[in-house]
């Protein structure tokens, strides 16, 4: 008989208050081994503190936070198996980098020697691509190799789990895509698990096997990102997540999974429904710019007038008026920019592949509605 692996990290029935602020309640959430799992939402919908959670820094008013099958109540962070890289990573300035990184050690009990000290900050170094820079100031160093010094600080006591909240904001988009890389590799290589905050939604869809989108202080959504993207649970996940053209409708009849729908322009298209939907209810879809198709007019179901395009290279960015349903976005592939670009002025047709419309009840926008608090599970 084989067992589940003990989770890294687990989340039962978590709520944090402060006074008078709910900051999130209703957090369940079972995280494997090894895995690197992005926390993802608007700001203030209570990422740190599901991370400040994990690293002890705050304690839940409701609910347990276990680690590696252990209950973490009263458990201060220097006990923790983990670590954590802080939204403003406060190096020492006065410290050179190798003291930076291995200021921890130095304040462990018992004792470690000198030489085991230097070491392992060397190692730790090396990890983040600064072996040779240990004699170094602070302020002599650039922005993204701060920013790596902070992440060596996190891993010279080999965590069980690091903590990252968004350890590249301050980076430049260049710096940002190498860092992204180079924690992707790190991650693969230690072979522990990273939970990185972010609000930048392409940052989490890259990096992480796992996305969980919070809203509002409640998580609406966990999966990979693949599944994040192409079938949100909701009208806030289909919108955050991700580009996308949402058209006012109303349902006019089911079947099974799809529902018939009248657009604000009175044309007819059929939609995957998501959520219970019924005739007459008041619906928004979600289109993606990419599964949008510009035809010669005629064939498409919705009727527009290009109004503005980018090119850029591989593909097109169209924006395209639609009469009572606004301006949708278009991305087109070089194959069709092949076939000829639509000018600004042109009127065209707008085609779809089935399946691609995904039709939400109208009242979710912005977690509005009340949602049931449910358990979410990430299955490795
Ligand atoms: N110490 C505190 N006292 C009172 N309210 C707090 C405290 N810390 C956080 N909050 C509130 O809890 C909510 C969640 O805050 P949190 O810092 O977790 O958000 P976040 O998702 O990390 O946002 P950001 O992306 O801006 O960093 C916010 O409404 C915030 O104002
Ligand atoms: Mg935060």
């Amino acid at each position: 008989m084989t067992t589940a692996p003990i989770p890294d990290i687990e989340f039962r029935g978590v709520a944090k208050r402060y006074g008078a602020v709910t900051a999130v309640s209703g957090i369940n959430l079972t995280v494997p081994p090894a895995a690197f799992v992005a926390l993802l939402g608007p700001s203030g919908c209570g990422k740190t503190t599901c991370l400040r959670m994990i690293g002890g820094f705050e304690q839940p008013s409701e609910g347990q936070v276990l680690i590696r099958g252990n209950d973490m109540a009263g458990t201060p962070p220097y006990r923790r198996p983990v670590n954590m890289v802080f939204q403003q990573y406060a190096l020492f300035p006065h410290l050179d980098v190798e003291n930076n990184v291995s200021y921890g050690l130095r304040q462990q009990r018992p004792r470690l020697s000198a030489r085991e000290i230097s070491l392992k900050a060397g190692e730790a170094l090396a990890m983040v691509q600064l072996a040779g820079y240990g004699r170094r100031k602070i302020h002599e160093l650039s922005g993204g190799q701060q920013q790596r010094v902070a992440l060596a600080r996190a891993l010279v006591n080999k965590p069980a789990v690091l903590l990252l909240d968004e350890p590249l904001a301050a980076l430049d988009k260049k710096l940002r895509t190498d860092m992204q890389i180079e924690l992707q590799n790190l991650q693969r290589e230690l072979g522990i698990t990273f939970v990185l905050v972010t609000h930048d939604q392409e940052e989490a869809l890259s990096m992480s096997d796992f996305v969980c989108v919070m809203n509002r202080g409640s998580i609406v959504q966990v999966g990979e990102p693949s599944e994040i993207y192409h079938e949100p649970a909701d009208l806030f996940v289909a919108d955050f997540v991700g580009k996308t053209n949402l058209l006012t409708g109303k349902v006019t009849g089911s079947s099974g999974a799809s529902v018939d729908v009248r657009l604000a322009d009175g044309s007819m298209i059929s939609a995957r429904s998501r959520g219970n939907l019924v005739a007459g209810q008041d619906i928004s879809v979600s289109l993606r710019p990419e599964a949008l198709r510009l035809e010669a007019p005629g064939d498409g179901a919705l009727k527009g007038i290009v109004r503005n395009r980018i090119f850029l290279g591989s593909t097109a960015e169209y924006a395209i008026e639609v009469p009572a349903l606004g301006t949708l976005m278009a991305t087109s592939s070089h194959q069709a920019a092949l076939g000829g670009l639509f000018e600004p002025g042109e009127p065209v047709a707008i085609g779809f592949a089935d399946g691609a419309p995904l039709a939400f009840p109208a009242d979710t926008k912005n977690g509005q509605k009340q949602r049931e608090t449910k358990d979410v599970e990430i299955v490795s």
